[in-house]
C-alpha cells in the first residue's frame, strides 16, 4: 500500500511542489505554499477489479444526443439581476462560488435567494460563521417567509453531507467554504488543503445528486478568492460581489460561468431591507455634474449581455516624481500605460512628466477594450483643462498605430446612449450606422486617434 505523501500547494496559483519553499517557483509569490496531504492512489489491481464487474452505476459510454436534452434544467430564482448573472437562472447540479469582501452582502444575497425560491425548491443553509439565531434574525429582518427555510450550523463536511443526503435539499448554500473542514485531513480549517478537499466533496455531491450548491468564498487582500486557484477550476461559476466602500450599490459579476456569459453584471442597492435590484443601472454610474467638466468622459460599455453607461474620470497633473504615477482604478494598469504612449505618439500630447489617475465611477470594473477611446478623451480633457462637448459619449479600441478599431455590438450601445438623452457619439467608423444618426444621437465616425481628439474639441 502506498503511503500518504505531503505536497505543498501554492495558494496563489495552485501549483504543487514536493518541498516547502519560501517562494513559489511557478508564480513567484512569497509565503504561499501550504501543506496538503495527498491520499495514496488505489493500487492498479484494486482499480482493475472495480472495472471488471462494470457495476451498476459505473460510468458508461453514452451517445451525447441522449443526454443533451436532460441537461441544464434551469429554475428562475425570481431575483432578476441574480438570474441574469447566473445566465438565466439556477442550473441543477451546478456549483457556484460567490466571492467578495467581508460585509459586502454575500450572506444576505444568498439568504434572499433562498427566500425567493421559497417552497418552489427545497433548500438548506449551512452556516459555519454565524449561529442559526443570527441567520434567522437576518431572514426576519429581510422580510422573508421563515417556514420554507432550513438551517444547519455545522462545519464538518462529512456531517454536512450526511444531513444533506437525509434531507435532500435541491439547493445547498455553504457559508463559507473557508470554515469547512474534513476529517480526512489534519490541517487547520481554512488552510488550502481543507478548502480544496471540502470543495471537491461538495462538487461531487452536487453532480451526483443534481443539487445546486452555492459556496461563499472570502477574498484575499489581492482580490482573489482565498484558498487555491483550483477552487475556481472546480466550480461551474465564479461570481464576485463588488462595491465601493461607502457606496450602497453592489455589483455582482460573473467571472467564470459554464452556463452563461462571463462579465455579466447584476446591480443591487443595499437597503435596510436587504439587497434591492437595480434593473436599469445606467444612470447610477454617471456622476451628477451640473454641466461639462474637464477630465470626464462617458462611455457605453457592454459587460455581459447589456449595455451600460459609465463615466471615466481622469486627473492629469504635473508630477514632482522622477517616475510619474500612472494609477488606473477599474481599468487595467498596463493598458493605461500603453494608451498614454499612443496618445503621445499619435495624438501629440506629451504626459510623460505628468501624474495620470484614471477612475471608473461607481466602483465598477471595465475590462473590455472599448474603454480605450473614452480613457484617452478623459485624459486629454484633464490635461488641457477643457471639457468634452456636453452630452457626448464615446467608445472604441485604440490600436498601437493610432487607429480606432471597432468593438462588438456598436448599434446596441448607441441605442442605449440615445435612450439616456445623449446627443453626440464619437465611435469607430465600422461601428457607425449607415444613416449617421440613431434617434437624436449624432454619430461622429472616426478612423484615427487624431480625428477623435479633433472631434472632442
Ligand atoms: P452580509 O451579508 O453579512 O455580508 P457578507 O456575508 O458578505 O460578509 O452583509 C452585511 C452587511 O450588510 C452589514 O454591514 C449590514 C448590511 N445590511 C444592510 O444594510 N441591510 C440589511 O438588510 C442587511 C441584512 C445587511
Ligand atoms: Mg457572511
Amino acid at each position: 500500500m502506498a503511503k500518504a505523501r505531503t505536497a505543498y500547494v501554492c495558494s496563489q496559483c495552485g501549483s504543487e511542489h514536493s518541498k516547502w519553499q519560501g517562494q513559489c517557483a511557478d508564480c513567484g509569490a512569497w509565503n504561499t505554499l501550504g501543506a496538503f496531504v495527498v491520499e495514496p492512489a488505489q493500487t492498479p489491481v484494486a482499480r482493475r477489479g472495480s472495472y471488471a464487474g462494470a457495476a451498476a452505476g459505473a460510468p458508461r459510454i453514452t451517445p451525447l444526443a441522449s443526454v443533451a436534452q436532460t441537461q441544464e434544467a434551469r429554475t428562475s430564482i425570481g431575483i432578476g439581476e441574480l438570474d441574469r448573472v447566473l445566465g438565466g437562472g439556477l442550473v441543477e447540479g451546478s456549483v457556484v462560488l460567490v466571492g467578495g469582501d467581508p460585509g459586502i452582502g454575500k450572506s444576505t444575497l444568498l439568504l434572499q435567494m433562498l427566500g425567493a425560491l421559497g417552497t418552489r425548491l427545497s433548500s438548506l443553509y449551512v452556516s459555519g460563521e454565524e449561529s442559526l439565531a443570527q441567520v434567522a434574525a437576518r431572514a426576519q429582518r429581510l422580510g422573508l417567509a421563515l417556514d420554507p427555510l432550513r438551517g444547519l450550523a455545522e462545519t464538518c463536511i462529512e456531517h454536512i453531507l450526511e444531513h444533506a443526503a437525509a434531507e435532500r435539499p435541491r439547493v445547498l448554500v455553504v457559508d463559507s467554504i473557508q470554515t469547512i473542514w474534513t476529517e480526512l485531513l489534519t490541517a487547520a480549517p481554512g488552510s488550502v488543503s481543507q478548502v480544496r478537499e471540502s470543495a471537491a466533496k461538495l462538487t461531487r455531491y452536487a453532480k451526483e445528486t443534481g443539487t445546486g450548491v452555492f459556496l461563499v468564498g472570502h477574498v484575499t487582500k489581492e482580490g482573489g478568492i482565498a484558498g487555491p486557484r483550483v477552487l475556481e477550476h472546480m466550480v461551474d461559476a465564479v461570481l464576485y460581489f463588488e462595491g465601493e466602500a461607502g457606496s450602497r450599490f453592489r455589483v455582482l459579476r460573473a467571472f467564470k460561468n459554464r452556463f452563461g456569459a462571463v462579465n455579466e453584471l447584476g446591480v443591487f442597492a443595499m437597503s435596510d431591507k436587504g439587497l434591492r435590484e437595480v434593473p436599469n443601472p445606467s444612470a447610477i454610474f454617471l456622476s451628477a455634474h451640473s454641466g461639462p467638466t474637464p477630465g470626464s468622459a462617458v462611455m457605453v460599455t457592454r459587460e455581459g449581455t447589456r449595455p451600460l453607461l459609465v463615466e471615466v474620470q481622469a486627473l492629469v497633473d504635473a508630477s514632482p516624481l522622477a517616475n510619474p504615477r500612472r494609477v488606473a482604478l477599474g481599468l487595467e494598469q498596463n493598458r493605461l500605460a500603453m494608451l498614454l504612449a499612443v496618445l503621445h505618439r499619435h495624438g501629440g500630447a506629451a504626459v510623460y512628466d505628468q501624474d495620470v489617475f484614471v477612475n471608473v465611477v461607481g466602483g465598477i470594473r471595465v475590462q473590455e477594450t472599448a474603454a480605450d477611446l473614452p480613457v484617452l478623451l478623459a485624459v486629454l480633457s484633464s490635461f488641457r483643462n477643457r471639457a468634452l462637448p456636453d452630452k457626448t459619449i464615446a467608445f472604441g479600441e485604440v490600436g498601437l498605430s493610432g487607429e480606432i478599431r471597432p468593438v462588438p455590438n456598436g448599434e446596441e450601445r448607441l441605442k442605449e446612449a440615445a435612450t439616456h438623452g445623449f446627443l453626440r457619439a464619437i465611435v469607430p467608423r465600422a461601428n457607425a450606422p449607415k444613416k449617421g444618426r440613431v434617434g437624436d444621437l449624432e454619430i461622429i465616425a472616426v478612423d484615427r486617434l487624431g480625428d477623435a481628439l479633433a472631434a472632442a474639441g
